[in-house]
């Protein structure tokens, strides 16, 4: 059997991911292994015709593909979203089409779902059978365990494509027909109370709904927001993957292109920032992703500082939940406010106006009123697993996140919180005895809200004490 692997990590040869694949040519010598680079060597393969037919002529033969990859930033890294980009761009999906593919990453498990979910999507919109992901941890390999349980997930792919079963499609394809849209004036101004505006796109074509959303979204201000535009900006390259930024956040880069400049000097002082892009293939542009993976050069350290963001897409958003998760667990991890989102989709220009109208207005007046939006599960959760690492396995390599971390109280262990350690260790001592148990089961419904009430009382007495119609200002809330 003919596999082809598309090796989606910017190391190229010294990815750690495709050490599995090692083990797998080892384990079952029997069939013809070919290894591309894609991510590492993508500015040669999109730029030479040759190098990219090579590819498609090994996939060509081949009866299946492996997608190794690492998880860059929520998802597979530039080089490989941009090989998907190009392959669909140039209408070169029948090569892959009827192609049996599984993927495989490694990862610390930090949203390795929404980027398997969006490989295989991608496969299977290039009409291949895409059988399983497997999703290791980066360290599982030198554990017995984690390679008898890779052995198994390859040994059955393979079965299945030597059986030549046939696979169900598992996820929607994406049926859309943009509409054109045509701004009207926007009468009513937003005052920015001296906000910084930002919005960042990925290229804003000519006649594009994008770029006219954008201006629209623009001419909502009394005063001039800034545009910034990734296509034009001098951005060498994408991350290495090299690691160096983990000592001190000193980017391999530094110096050599405008990435960095931009980041502090823009991104970062804004007050309100807008992601602008259009939805290509499962996700946004292959830039954005770009401008993502640069990000890490402030490592696991959040990439804002409490800033509102909007988001103006042009494209099938809400047939990708995938994107909306990737950008809120990004945003939330960060430390920013998402504040909304505006799309093309209702093809409505009288309903797009309004809502970009609206976004403006809603940006301008979380940013005055500090609003941070209770995290949920996406931010929680992954600052746990980047605070659980950092501690432990990441610390040495990086040095400027573990201060960071330290510095800003980031380490917020449970073991730390000893009154509510104290406290639940009596409780549980006094559960065990039978009488105590049932009453005190009896009482906590009522007691997890105890302190709830308290407060709605002290909060209705102030607002009859003000005998006023109006509803209470939001700092009335602290009572
Ligand atoms: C720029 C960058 C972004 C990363 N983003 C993620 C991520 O979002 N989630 C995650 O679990 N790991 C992330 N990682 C960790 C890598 O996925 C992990 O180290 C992987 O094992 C590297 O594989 P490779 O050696 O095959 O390149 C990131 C690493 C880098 C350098």
């Amino acid at each position: 059997m003919k596999i082809t692997v598309l090796n989606g990590s910017p190391k190229g040869e010294l990815s750690g991911t495709l050490k599995y694949i090692e083990c797998l040519k080892i384990m079952h010598p029997e069939h013809d292994y070919e290894i591309f680079h894609v991510a590492q060597k993508i500015k040669s393969i999109v730029s030479q015709e040759g190098k990219y037919r090579e590819i498609l002529a090994a996939v060509k033969e081949s009866e299946a593909v492996i997608i190794s990859f690492p998880l860059y930033y929520l998802l597979v890294h530039s080089g490989l979203k941009q090989f998907f980009e190009f392959v669909f761009e140039c209408n070169d999906e029948h090569v892959f089409a009827g192609k049996y593919a599984a993927a495989i990453s490694t990862s610390i498990h930090f949203y390795d779902n929404t980027a398997h979910t969006y490989v295989e999507g991608v496969c299977e919109d290039m009409g291949m059978q895409f059988v399983e992901g497997f999703s290791p941890g980066m360290q599982d390999f030198i554990k017995p365990e984690g390679r008898k349980q890779f052995v198994f997930f390859a040994e059955k792919f393979l079965t299945v494509v030597s059986q030549k079963r046939r696979i169900s499609r598992k996820t929607n394809p994406v049926q859309y027909k943009q509409t054109v849209y045509t701004p009207k004036t926007i009468k009513s101004k937003e005052n920015q109370s001296g906000r910084k505006v930002l919005v960042v796109a990925d290229r804003l074509d000519e006649n594009s709904n994008l770029l006219k959303m954008v201006q629209q979204f623009q001419s909502c201000f009394r005063e001039e927001i800034e545009i910034a535009e990734l296509s034009k900006m001098k951005i060498n390259g994408s991350c290495l993957g090299c690691l160096k930024c983990g000592w001190d956040n000193t980017c391999a880069y530094a110096g050599k292109d405008d990435y960095i400049d931009f980041f502090r000097n823009k991104w970062m002082a804004a007050d309100i920032i807008v992601v602008a892009g259009t939805v290509k293939d499962r996700f946004l542009s292959w830039e954005w992703k770009r401008f993502m993976d640069r990000n890490f050069w402030r490592t696991h350290s959040p990439a804002f500082r409490g800033q509102q963001i909007g988001m103006i897409i042009s494209g099938p958003l809400s047939q990708l939940e995938n994107i909306k998760t990737v950008f809120q667990g990004y945003f939330e991890v960060g430390l920013a406010n998402m504040t909304g989102c505006v799309t093309d989709e209702s093809g409505d220009s009288i309903t797009i106006d309004q809502e970009l109208s609206n976004l403006a207005g809603d940006l301008i007046h979380a940013a005055v009123a500090g609003y941070k939006k209770a995290r949920t599960f996406l931010g929680v959760a992954g600052l746990k697993i980047f605070r659980d690492d950092i501690y432990s396995d990441l610390k040495a390599v990086f040095r400027a996140d573990y201060k960071y971390y330290k510095k800003n109280r980031l380490f917020d262990f449970p073991q730390r919180k000893w009154s509510a350690r104290i406290l639940g260790s009596v409780f549980y001592t006094v559960m065990k005895i039978s009488p105590l148990r049932k009453k005190l089961f009896g009482m906590i419904p009522k007691g997890m809200v105890m302190q709830h009430d308290v407060i709605l009382k002290k909060l209705r007495e102030k607002k009859e004490k003000q005998r006023v119609t109006q509803p209470l200002a939001l700092q009335d809330a602290k009572v």
